[in-house]
């Protein structure tokens, strides 16, 4: 394929750093839209990659930085509210400002990050409920070629779901572990595997208008990935589920913590399984990889090889 100009928005992050890397290799020019390059200054990935400095919720700022590039990557999400820092600000009026400037660019494709479950329709969690809205926002505007993307929980190296709870088992004083929606599903999808749909959408304009479930080979509940991580970070660990009230109570009070380990909006997210009916994955001939697959790779130590091995054969009799 020729080689392309693209600017991703929301690129410094887990999801950007993977993304911009596979891009910079395939022999395209990235630009990495920040608000803080300072904070970045880590972010080199070779001469096809540059830093730039904006705003992402002006309109006029964005269609200066758009102008001569091919394609526009929006990866902006946050799974927490702080200040001004809001849902809709962030999942709406940013998406909203990032079609202006397309148009005022005349830059016309869009490749853009929701998340599955997405819904405008979403009664409680607000996090849902502004991503449905920005993706309809994005279908909806006319002159925008846009595809969008709609992972279940994302994994992979740099993650923050995964290592999360290896941090936290680690820090856990005793062998139990009391989990808010211990039967929560879900089909975590591998990083890799996320940025080949945006390879892939960039390679085939055809996927125009559409929206791509992305889901990994398998489901699983919340309370077995949390064993799981124990095993390959080599405790033994027992994970205790919390009941409903206690886990929407611990919603409501961690949410007020530094840092927000957890809120009741992550409760409301927490309570649709998040699984996919079909993977896009497959229809564009990708395997997708397993977290027993990619996740030892980059959370296990040799010493916690020998318990985790013991995990996966306990596993396989239990099945
Ligand atoms: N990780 C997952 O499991 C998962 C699952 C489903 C969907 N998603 C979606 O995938 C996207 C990428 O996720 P990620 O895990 O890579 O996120 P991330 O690591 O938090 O990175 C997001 C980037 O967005 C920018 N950003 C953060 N807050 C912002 C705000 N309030 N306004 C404007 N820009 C802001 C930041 O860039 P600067 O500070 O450099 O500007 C940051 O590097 C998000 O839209 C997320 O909702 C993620």
């Amino acid at each position: 394929m020729t080689a392309k100009r693209i600017i991703v928005i929301g690129g410094t992050g887990f999801v950007g750093g993977h993304l911009v890397h596979r891009l910079a290799a395939l022999g395209h020019r990235v630009s990495v839209l920040t608000r803080r390059p300072e904070r970045h200054r880590d972010f080199r990935i070779g001469a096809k990659v540059q830093l730039l400095q904006g705003n992402p919720y002006d309109p006029a700022q964005l269609a200066d930085v758009f102008a001569g590039h091919d394609c526009v990557v929006n990866l902006v999400g946050i799974l927490n509210e702080s200040g001004r820092n809001t849902f809709s600000r962030a999942h709406v009026d940013l998406p909203r400002s990032v079609v202006r400037g397309m148009r005022d660019a005349s830059v016309s494709r869009l490749l853009h990050m929701s998340a599955l479950n997405a819904d405008v329709n979403e009664t409680h969690g607000r996090y849902l409920k502004t991503k449905g809205e920005g993706e309809n926002l994005v279908h909806q505007s006319p002159g925008v070629e846009v595809t969008s993307f709609r992972p279940s929980v994302i994994f992979g190296p740099g993650d923050s779901f995964l290592r999360r709870f290896a941090s936290l088992l680690r820090a856990l004083p005793g062998p139990v572990f009391p989990l808010a929606c211990a039967d929560a599903r879900f089909a975590p999808v591998y990083v890799g595997d996320v940025v080949t749909a945006f390879v892939y959408a960039l390679e085939h304009p055809a996927t125009a208008g559409q929206r791509l479930d992305l889901c990994g080979p398998r489901e699983y509940r919340l309370g077995e990935l949390v064993e799981f991580t124990a095993a390959l970070i080599g405790r033994r660990t027992r994970v205790l589920g919390l009941p409903d009230f206690a886990a929407r109570l611990q919603g409501r009070i961690m949410g007020w913590l530094p840092g927000k380990p957890f809120t009741l909006d992550n409760y409301y997210s927490l309570k649709k399984d998040s699984v996919c009916g079909q993977s896009a994955l497959v229809k564009m001939g990708v395997a997708p990889s397993s977290v027993e697959a990619m996740a030892p790779l980059y959370l296990g130590t040799n010493a916690s090889r020998a318990r985790y091995d013991e995990y996966r054969s306990r596993a396989r009799r239990a099945s």
